[in-house]
């Protein structure tokens, strides 16, 4: 059996790192193709070195640009890898423009595609990254499902063929590496445990907007008046606040470029709480027994929300949700046993 993985951001270099261990262990070909969405060293490279993941075989190297021509670039790109090396599965992560376009690079050629964080839905319907989760569920022929919720969704929509409920990917993660987490950073950064606000922000919603982005980083200052909050810049929140005339805003706030994953989880263990739009990092903050303040319309992940481990804020009432008293509930197993990338390859060898 040959799979090639097609990864190409943040989020999904860190997922690759449960399912490429799993492959090895199961003595199965799989080949990694790096779209090359996300680039800068600590958006990609540091993951590959910290989390031990196989060197990708090709670099498309499409980098930034806009939605069409980033979408298109890879899917002229990938076409090419699929023609050499004829695979008998595609896999592709979440919901970025690299799964949308290795999913319709895979279908046109009949190429089974298996999409690992299949059946999210989210508000508003015309976010990029819920056209490119709806789009790649449809042609997909492997949905693996990291909540009961996923599941779901993808019945009303009368996907049900091949729909598996696997476990959160992230999950195996947090759990494998966890005696690796680095606990040095937030001393480097002058910070008491349990006496700060771990805080990250990228969603083209929320930071594309001068408007919106100003009430929010307002929000942010007020709430740094009380406890300290330590905002780990995405590039293209840096790139908004830069170009937006901003950066009054966050001078007080503790800044820091994008972090490594296990930096980024020592910082979670030991913060009181998490302020986020990222997909990943509200799942973490449950993980890691954190509230969430979710500045987000909606959250794809909704159990979060209904049983009030992460709360939904926006740039009015942020500063007034982080401040009310939240006690995190015990923690139930919403997102599967950590034996997630277990499952999918058990699936994948039963079904090929
Ligand atoms: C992308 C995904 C989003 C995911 C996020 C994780 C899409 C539509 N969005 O959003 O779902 O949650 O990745 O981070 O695919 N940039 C750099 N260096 C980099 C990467 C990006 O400077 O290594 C800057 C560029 O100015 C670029 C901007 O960030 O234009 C946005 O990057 P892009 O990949 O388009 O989207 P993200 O916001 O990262």
């Amino acid at each position: 059996m040959k799979i090639i993985s097609l990864i190409g951001n943040r989020p999904q270099f860190i997922k690759e790192a449960v399912l490429c261990e799993e492959f090895k262990k199961n003595n199965i070909n799989e080949i990694i193709v790096n779209s090359g969405q996300h680039y800068d060293y600590n958006m990609a490279d540091v993951f590959f070195k910290s989390l031990n993941i196989k060197k990708p075989k090709y670099n498309l190297n499409v980098g930034s640009g806009k939605h069409g021509g980033m979408t298109g670039k890879i899917m002229i790109e990938f076409e090419k890898v699929l023609e050499k090396e004829k695979p008998d599965l595609v896999l592709i992560y979440g919901d970025t423009n690299t799964t949308l376009a290795g999913a319709i690079v895979a279908a046109k050629m009949k190429i089974k595609i298996a999409h690992v964080e299949a059946g999210i839905r989210m508000i508003p319907k015309n976010m990029p990254e819920e056209i490119n989760r709806v789009l790649t569920d449809r042609i997909s022929d492997f949905l693996f499902c990291p909540s009961k919720k996923s599941v779901e969704n993808l019945k009303k929509e009368g996907i049900a063929k091949n729909v598996f409920f696997t476990g959160d990917i992230l999950y195996d993660l947090f759990l494998k590496m966890k005696n690796e987490f680095n606990l040095t950073t937030f001393k480097k950064l002058k910070l008491t445990p349990n006496k700060f606000i771990l805080a990250t922000l990228h969603r083209d919603y929320n930071v594309d907007n001068k408007e919106k982005l100003e009430k929010i980083l307002k929000q942010l200052n007020l709430i740094n008046k009380n406890i300290p909050i330590v905002f780990s810049l995405h590039p293209r929140t840096k790139k908004r606040i830069d170009d937006f005339n901003l950066n009054k805003y966050i001078k007080d706030l503790t800044i820091t470029e994008p972090l490594d994953y296990l930096d980024l989880m020592g910082l979670l263990i030991n913060c009181k709480s998490v302020i986020t739009d990222s997909g990943g990092l509200q799942k973490e903050s449950y993980f890691a027994g954190k509230t969430g303040y979710i500045l987000m319309p909606d959250a794809g992940w909704t159990e979060l929300i209904d049983y009030k481990y992460n709360f939904l804020c926006d740039e009015n009432n942020l500063f007034q949700k982080v401040s009310q008293k939240h006690i995190f509930p015990n923690i139930s197993n919403l997102y599967g046993n950590g034996k997630t990338g277990q499952k999918i390859v058990d699936i994948l060898k039963n079904n090929l």
